[in-house]
């Protein structure tokens, strides 16, 4: 493959069988592959396109977005791209290499108090939209509400899983953080097949899973911790909450057993997916979303 830029190097990333034992075969889609190495390079860049598209976004201009760090991290990689002042508000608990690679883009990285609501008025997103009124001629992102999040999983994650499959998948796990993932994707698989099983992954303690009661949780990428406006309508049919405990146990027999290095968000969906294949036949087919490496969490010591 030959690209003229980096942008359109996001996406088409491969997907990869896993052998777990149990009856279905299951693949993982290795979205830590992309340039800036997450899932969020594909919602980064097309609500990005569309705010350059629709006039939100001039040249000379600066991007806002409070992130978890991967939202965060893609965007500081297309706003070096294409010339864009970036600043990213973060929560504490994001790791120290997330926070170093938004620095290395040229991004302005201001580190919040961890905050269990995301409407708290100290935490990483009133923060954000604090920044945004103050600047000039910004542009906030704002995924957690903007419907170009699960539009980008519409009509990029959703048609690559369909057409690597060949149409043959039953089930699909994906992580739930700004939801725009499984809504978006989800949306497009059962236009295809009603019969698609869509799962979203959470964090056992979120603010969705403890249906109002959060308590805190070590990672990082998935946690629902508001009324996703995202999640109106979204097909999803099930939701499985994940603990730090299992989901940090499979990530390190991802990586010492299967040969995949990946993140908290992704050992939460492997976990929850392998304990539901169990129940599963050989006729099912899983595919579970790898969104980023675990070269960013080494500092926090889960392998
Ligand atoms: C690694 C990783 N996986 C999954 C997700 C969740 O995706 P979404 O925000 O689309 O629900 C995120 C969100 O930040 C993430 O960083």
């Amino acid at each position: 493959m030959k690209y003229e830029s980096l942008v359109h190097a996001i996406g088409h990333t491969p997907l990869v069988a896993v052998n777990f034992g149990t009856p279905p075969r299951i693949y993982a889609k290795l979205e830590y592959l992309n340039p800036a190495g997450s899932i969020k390079d594909r919602s980064a860049a097309y609500m990005i396109a569309e705010a350059e598209r629709t006039g939100k976004l001039r040249p000379g201009g600066t991007i806002i977005e409070a992130s978890s760090g991967n939202q965060g991290i893609a965007t500081a990689m297309i706003g070096a791209i294409k010339g864009y002042n970036v600043i990213i508000t973060v929560s504490e608990k994001v790791s120290q290499e997330k926070q170093d690679t938004l620095a290395a883009y040229g991004a302005r990285v201001v580190a919040c108090k961890p905050t269990e609501k995301l409407d708290d008025p100290v935490g990483y997103y009133a923060t954000a939209v604090r920044i945004h009124k103050e600047t000039p001629n910004s542009f906030m992102i704002a995924q957690y509400f903007n419907p170009d999040n699960p539009r980008a999983h519409y009509y990029g994650l959703g048609p690559e899983v369909w057409n690597q499959t060949d149409g043959q998948l039953t089930h699909f796990f994906g992580a739930v953080g700004s939801c725009g993932t499984v809504s978006g994707a989800g949306k497009y698989l059962k236009e295809r097949s009603s019969d698609v099983v869509v799962v979203g992954v959470d964090a056992e303690n979120s603010y969705l899973h403890t249906k109002g009661n959060p308590k805190p949780y070590k990672l990082e990428g998935l946690g629902v911790d508001f009324d996703s406006p995202h999640l109106e309508k979204a097909p999803i049919d099930t939701f499985i909450g994940v603990s730090d405990e299992h989901a940090i146990a499979m990530l390190k027999t991802l990586a010492r057993k299967h040969g995949f290095l990946v993140g908290g968000s992704s050992g939460a969906v492997a976990y929850a997916a392998y304990e539901y294949s169990k129940n599963l036949s050989s006729d099912d087919m899983i595919v579970m979303i790898f969104g980023d490496s675990g070269r960013a969490y080494l500092t926090k010591h889960y392998f």
